[in-house]
Parts: C-alpha cells; structure tokens; sequence
C-alpha cells in the first residue's frame, strides 16, 4: 500500500503524509462501535443464515436442475430435429400446435375446446375456426375486441393478442401451428396454416389494437 502510494503522491489527502494517514487508518480500524451502533460488526448468525441459504440453493440445483439437460429445457417438449441442419427438418405443426394450445390457449379457451361460457367462446364446433383462415389469423395476431356471436351466442370479452410482440409473443411458426391443430382438431380441416402467410400479414399489419367482429367480416 505505501509503495502504491509513494508512486502515486498526488492521490493522497492533500498534506497527509503516509505515517498521518496510516495513524488514522488504525486508529478508525480500532474503533469500538459508537452509541449508535457505526463500525459494528456484522452479526455472525448471518454468516450462519447464508451458508445455510448456499447449502439450500445448492442441494436444491442438485435436484431440480435436470442436469440442465436440453431434454429438460424444451420449451415444448419437442424430439430434437434429426440431422442438426435446422431448417429443412420441419417440426410436425400438428404437435407443435397442440403443444402451443396446452400452453396458451387452454387456460381460456379449456383444454376441450368448450371455452368456459360467458366469458370465453368455444373452439369446438366454432364457425370462425371452420371459417376463414384470413380472420383466424388477424384474431391471433393483434386480438380480439367483443362482441362476437359463435355457436348463436353472444360473447363480449377480450382475446389478448399472442402473436410476435405480444405477451405470449409466439412467433410466425407457433401461430400457424396453433391454427393448424385447432383447425384439424375442431373443424376437421387437413389444410394446414403456413407460417409464411401468418409473417407476411403480421408485415404488413404491424402490432395493433385488437380486431373487432366488423372489421373481420370485411376480409376474405
Ligand atoms: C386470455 C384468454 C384467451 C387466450 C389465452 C386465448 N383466447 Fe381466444 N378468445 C378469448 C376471448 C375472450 C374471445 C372472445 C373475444 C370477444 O368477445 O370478442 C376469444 C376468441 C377466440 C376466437 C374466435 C371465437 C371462437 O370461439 O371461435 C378464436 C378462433 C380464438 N379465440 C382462438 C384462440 C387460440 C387459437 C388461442 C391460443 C393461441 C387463444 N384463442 C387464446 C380468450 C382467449
């Protein structure tokens, strides 16, 4: 410290030699703690509290990390594509988008597709999942302001959106694939939803506010 110091003369206290500062050091280092408490040491339960603490933290890694295992750590609890180079190895859009509807869909829409009336439609025998692909797409990507009518009743809620940029922000490949299981799984409809067609009018829509029922009876 004091060779750091002696080539350094202009950082210390200006006309406090090495020796006064030294004294002082010592003298605040020695200090008993004050009435109120100042240069207390710190209680030595806590070192006893945080060592406890690492030791949870540790032990409760050790059990529940999965290793970090890729296989624990798929979002989707999806087999990794076969031959690594990516693109060309599609993902089944009827898994993904069952996976998708568990995870996003379900909580309102329930995992049968009933919906939980009066507050959230039905999927099942649904005439907009039948319906145009066009509204289906604008309903997941910017949502959905009531009211709605579906199966002859009236419905006054509203879907969030959950498309890219949204809270949920699936991405192009999710939205489709949620449509494409939907579509099969309540409509019977084989045709799947492309991702490409869901990126191109996310492009062109941008994020807005959600879709009303007026504005989707003007699309296709
Ligand atoms: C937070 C609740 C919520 C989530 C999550 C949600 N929805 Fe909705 N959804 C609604 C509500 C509420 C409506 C009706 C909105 C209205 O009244 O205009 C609706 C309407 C719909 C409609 C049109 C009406 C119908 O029943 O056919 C479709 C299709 C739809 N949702 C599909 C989906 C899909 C697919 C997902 C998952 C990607 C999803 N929703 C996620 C609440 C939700």
């Amino acid at each position: 410290m004091s060779s750091n110091m002696d080539s350094n003369p202009g950082r210390g206290v200006a006309g406090a030699s090495d020796d006064s500062l030294q004294a002082e050091h010592e003298k605040l280092l020695g200090k008993q703690p004050d009435e109120k408490g100042h240069y207390r040491l710190l209680p030595l339960n806590l070192l006893f509290l945080l060592s406890a603490f690492i030791m949870f933290s540790g032990t409760y890694l050790g059990r529940f990390s999965g290793y970090f295992h890729p296989k624990v750590y798929n979002e989707y609890g999806l087999p990794p594509k076969p031959g690594a180079d990516s693109a060309a190895a599609a993902v089944d859009p009827i898994a993904l988008g069952k996976n998708v509807y568990a995870q996003v869909c379900a909580a309102c829409h329930q995992p049968n597709g009933a919906g939980l009336p009066p507050a959230f439609p039905p999927l099942a025998g649904s005439e907009w999942v039948s319906g145009s692909e066009d509204r289906l797409i604008r309903i997941l990507l910017h949502g959905l302001q009531g009211p709605i009518k579906v199966n002859g009743v009236d419905y006054v809620g509203v879907m969030p959106a959950v498309g890219p940029g949204s809270g949920y922000n699936l991405n192009p490949e999710k939205v489709a694939a949620a449509l494409t299981y939907i579509r099969k799984e309540w409509a019977g409809i084989d045709t799947p939803v492309s991702a490409a067609k869901v990126a191109e009018i996310r492009g062109k829509d941008g994020t807005r506010q959600p879709v009303t029922v007026a504005e989707l009876e003007k699309l296709p």
